[in-house]
């Protein structure tokens, strides 16, 4: 890979910081600044990773930076302004998931990225552990066979992000549990079947525990409280995705993703509601029915921040990509406008 050191530049400091962590595990990126309104998570940052320059205005940083990456970890209503002047700036953009508030934003970010000679990679973060990585692995070897159908949840029995704050509100998220949530689940299982083009999604979605929660809280909050949608797609497979910041139900926080193949079958599901991942197989050998737990992963897994390095420094595919986060964010704004209008919607 040469002596390169890429300079990278993160914005927002809540998820921003995995970002820094993960540039900073590469051994030939360097994380030169990082911007965010709030001083505290400056100052902290600052100290905390030893980053040489903070910035309060995305601007500024990219006027005097000269950055060859620029990672994006605001409020999704921002994803589309800043990557546009991360890309004029002459930048590469690892922008957070969902890549935009619709598609039509996606769009406009992906023509921008372009027209700079730049990539634009989405972090989709959960296919990025060695859990999942080794599932699809496993998945690529044909060993479910034809996937005709999965399911996928993140279900969660009570867990608003900041309720009343950004994620609550619509106009500066675009939604709430589906948008925020499903998008990982869509994402994920889209992954592991190959991205097969949506073709209808139908969906509902209801809002009344979170009208609940405005009320026990005098706060404001407008975005469903759990989603539920259905997706087939133009190979006739299909995907059901369920949603939740509340929903009555047993498990805390509850996320698993099923594949049934005409060979094999398969589930990855989280372990005692934290973010380790435990998968198990499912076959027909000889007359019988067998399931294999699959064991602890041994091959180490980069983060996204490692692989998209790795991807610009050697002219490789970009894992990730935005025209994957341009698909997911087409069945997401589907599923949002059939849940409002009660009809299928023929994805776009
Ligand atoms: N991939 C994942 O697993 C994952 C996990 C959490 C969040 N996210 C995504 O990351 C993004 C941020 O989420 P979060 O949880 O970190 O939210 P957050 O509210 O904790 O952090 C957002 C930060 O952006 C800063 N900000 C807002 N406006 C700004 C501006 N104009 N200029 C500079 N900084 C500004 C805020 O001050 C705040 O510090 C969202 O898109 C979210 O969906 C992804």
């Amino acid at each position: 890979m040469g002596e390169t050191k890429l300079r990278c530049g993160v914005i927002g400091l809540g998820m921003g910081k995995a970002h820094i962590r993960g540039y900073q595990a590469h051994p030939n990126c360097e994380v030169v600044a990082v911007c965010d309104l709030d001083e505290e998570r400056l100052a902290k940052a600052k100290d905390e990773f030893g980053i040489p320059a903070v910035y309060s205005d995305v601007d500024a940083m990219l006027a005097a930076e000269k950055l060859d990456i620029v990672s994006i970890a605001t409020p999704n209503k921002l994803h589309k302004p800043f990557t546009l002047a991360a890309a004029k700036a002459g930048a590469h953009v690892l922008c957070e998931k969902p890549i935009a508030m619709n598609v039509a934003e996606a769009r406009e970010m992906q023509a921008a990225v372009e027209a700079a000679g730049k990539r634009l990679m989405i972090n989709f973060s959960y296919r990025f552990n060695a859990a999942s990585q080794a599932l699809k692995r496993l998945v690529d070897t044909g060993v479910l066979g034809n996937v005709y159908t999965a399911r996928t949840c993140w279900l969660r029995r009570f867990g608003f992000p900041g309720f009343g704050g950004w994620f609550s509100n619509t106009a500066m998220s675009g939604g709430g549990p589906l948008i925020d949530l499903g998008v990982h689940r869509i994402d994920l299982a889209l992954w592991l079947m190959g991205y097969p083009e949506p073709d209808v999604v139908l969906a509902s979605a209801t809002d009344v525990l979170t009208k609940a929660e405005c009320e026990r809280q005098g706060k404001e909050a407008n975005t469903e409280n759990h989603a539920a949608g259905f997706i087939r797609f133009k190979n006739g497979a299909s995907l059901q995705v369920e949603a939740s910041w509340a929903c009555h139900r047993a498990e805390d926080e509850f996320m698993e993703t099923h594949l049934y193949g005409d060979k094999a079958g398969l589930v990855q599901k989280n372990v005692g509601g934290g973010y380790n991942f435990t998968a198990e197989l499912f076959e027909t050998r000889a007359g019988a029915l067998y399931t294999t737990e699959i064991g602890r992963t041994i091959e180490p897994a980069k983060s996204a921040m490692e692989c998209f390095a790795d991807a610009i420094l050697n002219d490789e595919p970009t894992p990730a990509p935005a025209e994957q986060g341009i698909i997911v964010q087409q069945i997401l704004d589907g599923l949002y406008e059939s849940a409002a209008t009660g009809k299928p919607v023929t994805v776009e």
